[in-house]
């Protein structure tokens, strides 16, 4: 029977767009997900959206949608996103689908009966953005949020509870006798320490806001919201439902379930989690794997502060291959990681244009120059410098597997840069070009060869879970099917019928300019002008503004600045040329709502009609002042 796999990624909040930080642990758990099929396990990887709760209602309200609105467009370009990204998710859950709602309604009125959740008084302290409760002494000074630091808000309501205390000791119990349960280490210390502090119940309802799950035997109070969304790890897997075979499958009998969270949701998992587990009388069948952060060197990302890059805004230029190796190789298990473009760049040039890129192109070159491109499995006894790297490949594919197995993706990483690493020294000390100069040496010069070519096989093998495209392109180029791990050994290839010539993978970046292109980016050098005479309100109200929705936004062809938008003005789509390229993704727009001057002469930029002016943001103090672009929290007003 095939083992099988069970990764989960976190619900995202459907309140707003994902970051290059948060996308990391989705980022990880495809490479993971990746790794356990090519090993061969039957492997489920689930990733989705967290819809209900305040924060949801709220961002919803300041955005002028219906909640359920909202959390359709979000869900929508987030799972978008996630394709563009390259994830491999099999199934994507939102917590407003039937077969979730059905699971935590049945789940709470279950422990309802067991008397696991009982009605009571409430009063306390709550944080909105991370939508969780804090102790008098839990909280900063002038009651803010420990977590994020934003102000708390006092919370009284007639609620219902979970037994938290009941279970503290058998949590404690649990996490001793399962040391790998929370990993890394110092993150179970963490969850110990708060532990033995000492738990209170948890308030798991409330009637302060409507947008959430209806207790079914007490409609006016919903679900809190963690509580709903922890269940989609189990509601996704047909528990509770007529269908339960994916729940005996991958939970009950799984080999391996892991949830992969962020250091700031580990209570969440590590507490809650377990103990709603133990209530349902559900066995415990996950590990946790807890990461750090990615920082900006100004600190965390975050929306609201405007202090985050959107993955768009890395892989458009440099590509997703670069994004998604830079991100798993460069965090280090369970730390934070600042980003800074300085140390993507210098990676991207080492790792991929010089070690990787070089390796691969030089070698089809050789194989083509020497053998017309197709080269044999060598008969003659390979040189010593050959079986030190078969000896050495070896070795990486153990501690490639057991890293990679571990969550330690940058170790395992490391271990395929040394294969690289070894395979170009190969070149240096074989002296290819010298041996094709004599006849008698064709041989070894074929040996050599096939070598190269065997070990970029191999490697190519082990970075197909982190970049699938790059992988497959070499795969092609070696003129072979892409295969799985039963083939990670040395030697397996007959023969190779390269193609007549790679590819530039990856183009060695300037990384002055790019520095200087981000640079831009980041405080646009514009010139100011002078503010232009004062107009009447008579004069103003000649301009016709109307709110559009964007339904589809491209470049203009030839031109950095230009975006060509088609934009739905009333009944009617007209065309929209904007000098907005330089601040805003044409995907990103896809959807928002602008404001339009509708009465505008028509005229042609750069070729394109224009039918009317958008409204935009640019840098402070500039010419144009307006600005409205739904999704964008930090611009809300029309000024
Ligand atoms: N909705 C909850 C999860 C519920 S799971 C039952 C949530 N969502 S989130 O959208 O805020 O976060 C999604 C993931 O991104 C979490 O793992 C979180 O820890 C992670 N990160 C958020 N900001 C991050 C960084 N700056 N860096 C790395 N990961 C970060 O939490």
């Amino acid at each position: 029977m095939k083992k099988t796999c069970y990764v989960t990624t976190p619900i995202y909040y459907a309140s707003g767009n994902v970051h290059i930080g948060n996308s990391y642990t989705t980022i990880v758990c495809d490479a993971f997900a990746r790794f356990h099929r090519l090993l061969g396990h039957d492997t489920k990887f689930l990733t989705g959206m967290d819809e209900h709760g305040q924060k949801i209602a709220e961002a919803a309200l300041k955005k002028g949608l219906a909640p359920q609105e909202l959390v359709d467009l979000v869900a929508g370009e987030t799972k978008q996103l996630w394709q563009e990204l390259n994830i491999s998710f099999d199934d994507f859950i939102r917590t407003t689908e039937e077969r979730h709602v059905k699971v935590v309604q049945k789940i709470f009125e279950q422990l309802l009966a067991s008397g696991d959740i009982y009605l009571g008084n409430y009063e306390g302290d709550y944080c909105v953005s991370c939508e969780a409760f804090f102790t008098k002494t839990q909280m900063k000074e002038a009651n803010t949020c420990p977590d994020c630091g934003k102000p708390t808000r006092v919370v009284q309501d007639r609620s219902y509870f979970l037994r938290l205390t009941k279970y503290q000791q058998a949590l404690l119990d649990y996490i001793e006798a399962h040391p790998d349960f929370i990993q890394p280490a110092t993150r179970k210390n963490e969850v110990v320490a708060f532990v033995e502090r000492g738990l209170e119940d948890l308030c798991v309802s409330r009637t302060s806001f409507q947008w959430g799950i209806p207790v079914l035997s007490d409609p006016k109070h919903v679900v809190y919201v963690w509580i709903d969304a922890l269940a989609n790890y189990l509601s996704a897997l047909g528990f509770y439902s007529d269908n339960d075979a994916d729940y005996q499958k991958y939970w009950v009998n799984g080999d391996t379930v892991i949830h992969v969270v962020g250091k700031d949701i580990l209570r969440f998992h590590a507490i809650y989690w377990p103990i709603l587990l133990m209530a349902l009388q559900v066995p415990i069948r996950f590990k946790l794997m807890v990461h750090g952060w990615v920082l900006m060197k100004e600190g965390k990302m975050s929306k609201s502060s405007g202090n985050f890059i959107y993955p768009h805004e890395i892989i458009d230029r440099y590509g997703l291959d670069a994004f998604r190796l830079f991100m798993t190789k460069e965090m280090p298990l369970g730390n934070d990681m600042v980003f800074t473009y300085e140390r993507f760049f210098e990676k991207y040039n080492v790792d991929l244009a010089n070690d990787l890129g070089n390796l691969v192109s030089r070698t089809i070159a050789m194989a083509n120059k020497y053998f017309n491109g197709q080269v044999e499995k060598p008969i003659i006894h390979p040189l010593d410098v050959e079986l030190e790297l078969e000896q050495l490949a070896q070795e990486v594919f153990e501690n490639y597997q057991s890293a990679f197995s571990g969550f330690r993706f940058q170790s395992g990483l490391m271990e395929v840069w040394n294969l690289i690493n070894r395979t170009n020294k190969l070149i240096d000390e074989t002296l290819p070009w010298d041996l094709a100069k004599d006849p008698l040496k064709k041989d070894v010069l074929n040996s050599v060869l096939y070598h190269l070519l065997e070990s970029i096989r191999v490697i190519a093998l082990m970075l197909l879970p982190v970049i699938p495209d790059t992988a497959k392109i070499i795969f092609h180029e070696l003129g072979l099917e892409e295969s799985d791990f039963s083939t990670l050994s040395f030697g397996l290839t007959n023969t190779f019928q390269v193609v007549k010539k790679a590819r530039v993978l990856f183009k060695r970046l300037d990384i002055e300019e790019e520095l200087k292109f981000q640079a831009s980016k980041q405080t646009p050098i514009r010139k100011t002008s002078p503010i232009k005479a004062e107009i009447t309100i008579d004069e103003f109200n000649k301009v016709d503004l109307r709110v559009g929705v964007v339904v589809d936004a491209k470049h203009l062809e030839g031109s950095n600045n230009l975006l060509v938008l088609q934009v739905q003005v009333e009944d009617k789509i007209r065309q929209i040329v904007s000098g907005i390229a330089q601040d805003y993704n044409p995907s990103q727009l896809i959807g928002k709502k602008i404001v339009v001057v509708a009465n505008l002469k028509p005229a042609k930029v750069r070729g394109a009609i224009s039918e009317g002016m958008l409204l935009a943001a640019s840098g402070d103090g500039l010419p144009f002042e307006v600005v409205e672009l739904q999704n964008h929290d930090s611009y809300s007003k029309v000024s």
